[in-house]
């Protein structure tokens, strides 16, 4: 089982991914990121599928094409989306159908979207957390495959807080795609 990670920010869930050595085949970014940075300190081969434009009418069914084809040939089984900036669209988790991961920084379905943490803070919320799923069609919307609660204290601010999740999500994506990826090959062993 070969992975692809996507991702677009500062890396840290990529470097924990790197650092429990899960069979990460490459990475493709959407910008010039941190990320990047990470994956060729590790020499883990990294591709910037560049997205140009961030206004409403972005080409978002082009993008995801690009994207595809880039993945079709390198031949990669799993993508995991690690802090990636660009939602996809319908094409990829249909070709990927139950093979795209993500780890979201809230207890989904609560806080759904681009700032889970902000919204947990500005809601008066006293626990939030972070959640591994599938990715489906929808945002935020796939079959959950783990969450762990993270508590908010009263003078957190959005980046002390996702930083305490984001200590969380180190710890618990790694296992759980190691444990995605045993199940699933014991799935292909069996059919
Ligand atoms: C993580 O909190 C992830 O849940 C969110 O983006 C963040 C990525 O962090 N989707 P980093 O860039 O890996 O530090």
């Amino acid at each position: 089982m070969q992975i692809a990670v996507l991702a677009s920010g500062t890396g840290t869930i990529l470097a924990a991914l790197i650092n429990a050595k899960l069979p990460i085949a490459e990475v493709v970014v959407d910008r010039h990121c941190g990320a990047e940075k990470i994956a060729e300190h590790a020499n883990v081969p990294v591709k910037c599928i560049e997205r140009r434009d961030f206004s409403p009418s972005f080409d978002r069914a082009n993008y995801t094409r690009k994207l595809l084809e880039y993945l079709e040939a390198s031949s990669v089984d799993v993508i995991v989306l690690a802090g990636f900036g660009t939602v996809l669209g319908p094409e990829m988790s249909d070709r990927f159908a139950g093979r795209i991961l993500n780890t979201h920084p809230a207890l989904l379905p609560a806080y759904k979207g681009w700032h889970a943490v902000r919204d947990a803070l500005a809601d008066g919320a006293s626990v939030t957390g972070c959640t591994v799923h599938l990715v489906t069609a929808e945002v935020d919307e796939g079959p959950i495959l783990a969450q762990e609660a993270v508590p908010v204290f009263p003078d957190d601010t959005e980046e002390i807080l996702h930083e305490r999740i984001k200590e969380v999500e180190r710890r618990l994506y790694p296992a759980t795609i190691w444990a995605f990826l045993d199940e699933a090959t014991k799935k292909g062993g069996t059919t």
